[in-house]
């Protein structure tokens, strides 16, 4: 049997979770516990949500969980069949063995020139004067960054017109009406949905291919140091490469995984920072002498207080022991990694933003999870804080910002992420 949860409707649960995620993950943990089932519309089974640090490690530890259905729902029509964000099981593992060595920390130095230039272009664009949200400019410097790092399309006309369709698909997937429709349809049927956004990305489609179909027949010693050069010149453990309609599938994998998550990474990391005088004066300083230990606290802390992602879940694949709880093979079970991330016994005084307990240590691995665990953890993991790390020295080597008004961002589901309400307003100061 599951744990007691919440006993509304299935809509009410997730309109509560559509509009007021923390609000109704923190008042389910005031009333449940560590353990609680969710049920969320169009979905015949419960969610169940978990953020003791002991059962995220027996979860992430067993590589033959599946995936939830959620994930699939909500990520095919984007990323299609063969993504490694969906696929399960050997051929899972197949694809991450192909794509995470051109992922290693070490390669991330090859694309700090291509980071350095998108921030520095950006930049120039902002207002001397005035409020102006920071979520959307750290949104075109990731789709830049993605575009050059990732996709390697150097042709800055292409770039802008796949940078135009980019956009405007991933608009289209953020819309909580469309989400909303999609979980309706699901349930009721009728037309799909989705139609326009799969015309949208079938433009998508024709600019990817293009730029496939031009590497495979560049040499392979051209020198060229992006990801999808690599991939095309990956092979599986049977000589054989991926082939085009794969090549498209995981770059848009790469592209919805690693582009907006990394944007709203940095628009929380810029607000806590703006909002906390002496924690932005010892970075600055820290900067100035060359050095980058608190600046990756800085990172560390911010993802901890400000999860983007607030789900990777399982399908069990055996049961699961959580504290005196059984869960059954079959479940959905995920970490809410919110509230592993603010349980007291784990950080002092969870809502407080203080770097200062990450340094000198890495965080421990179950206890901080924005990037999920074990054999789907985040493959772009060492990307992201090495593109969060030069776009928040750069920004701050240039201009000298205040947040815009007193009060702290606050959370709104945005598409699968948690992302500031109002976009991280600041002003560039004199
Ligand atoms: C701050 C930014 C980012 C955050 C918070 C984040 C978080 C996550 C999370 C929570 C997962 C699910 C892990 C799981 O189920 O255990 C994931 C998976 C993934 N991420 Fe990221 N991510 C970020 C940036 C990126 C970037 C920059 C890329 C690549 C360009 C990327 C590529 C992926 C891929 C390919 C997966 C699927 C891994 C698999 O299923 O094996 N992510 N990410």
């Amino acid at each position: 049997m599951l744990p007691p949860g919440p006993a509304e409707p299935p809509v009410i649960q997730t309109l509560r979770w559509l509009t007021r995620p923390v609000a109704f993950l923190e008042s389910c943990r005031r009333r449940y516990g560590d353990t609680f089932p969710v049920t969320f519309l169009g979905f015949a089974s419960p969610m169940v949500m978990i953020s003791d640090p002991e059962a995220v490690r027996a979860l992430y530890s067993e590589p033959s969980h599946g995936l939830p259905a959620g994930r699939t729902v909500a990520l095919q029509p984007m990323v299609g069949d063969r993504s490694v964000l969906l696929l399960e099981g050997r051929e899972h593992l197949a694809r991450r063995k192909l794509m995470l060595p051109p992922f290693h920390g070490d390669r991330m130095r090859a694309y700090e020139t291509i980071v350095r230039e998108a921030v520095e272009r950006d930049i120039a664009t902002w207002p001397a004067s005035g409020a102006f949200p920071l979520h959307p400019h750290m949104q075109a410097i990731t789709l830049e960054v993605i575009q050059r790092a990732v996709f390697g399309v150097t042709d800055p006309a292409r770039r802008e017109r796949l940078g135009a369709l980019l956009g405007e698909l991933l608009d289209m997937t953020s819309s909580a009406a469309l989400q909303f429709r999609v979980l309706m349809t699901r349930r009721l049927g009728g037309p799909d949905p989705l139609g326009p956004m799969q015309r949208v990305r079938a433009r998508v489609d024709e600019v990817l291919f293009a730029e496939i179909r031009e590497r495979r027949a560049e040499d392979e010693g051209a020198g060229r140091t992006d990801i999808l050069s690599l991939l095309v010149s990956a092979r599986f453990e049977d000589g054989a490469p991926m082939d085009d309609e794969e090549l498209r599938d995981q770059l848009m994998t790469l592209l919805l995984a690693g582009h907006e998550t990394t944007a709203t990474a940095l628009a929380w990391a810029f607000d806590l920072l703006l909002r906390h005088p002496h924690v932005l004066a010892r970075l600055n300083d820290e900067l100035r002498e060359g050095g980058d230990e608190y600046l990756r606290a800085v990172i560390d802390e911010s993802l901890r207080l400000r999860p983007v992602l607030p789900l990777a879940g399982r399908r069990l694949a055996a049961e699961l022991r959580v504290g005196s709880h059984v869960l059954p093979a079959g479940t959905d079970v995920t970490p809410a990694i919110w509230l592993t991330h603010t349980r007291p016994d784990l950080y002092p005084e969870p809502y407080a933003f203080r770097p200062e307990r990450f340094l000198g240590g890495s965080p421990a691995t179950y206890a901080w999870i924005p990037f999920g665990g074990g054999v789907r953890r985040c493959l772009g993991a060492a990307f992201a804080e090495f593109e969060m790390r030069i776009v928040i020295e750069t920004v701050l080597r240039h201009h000298t910002l205040r947040a815009a008004g007193p009060d702290a961002e606050r959370v709104r589901r945005r598409n699968i992420t948690f992302s500031p309400r109002a976009g991280t307003r600041v002003v560039v100061a004199a």
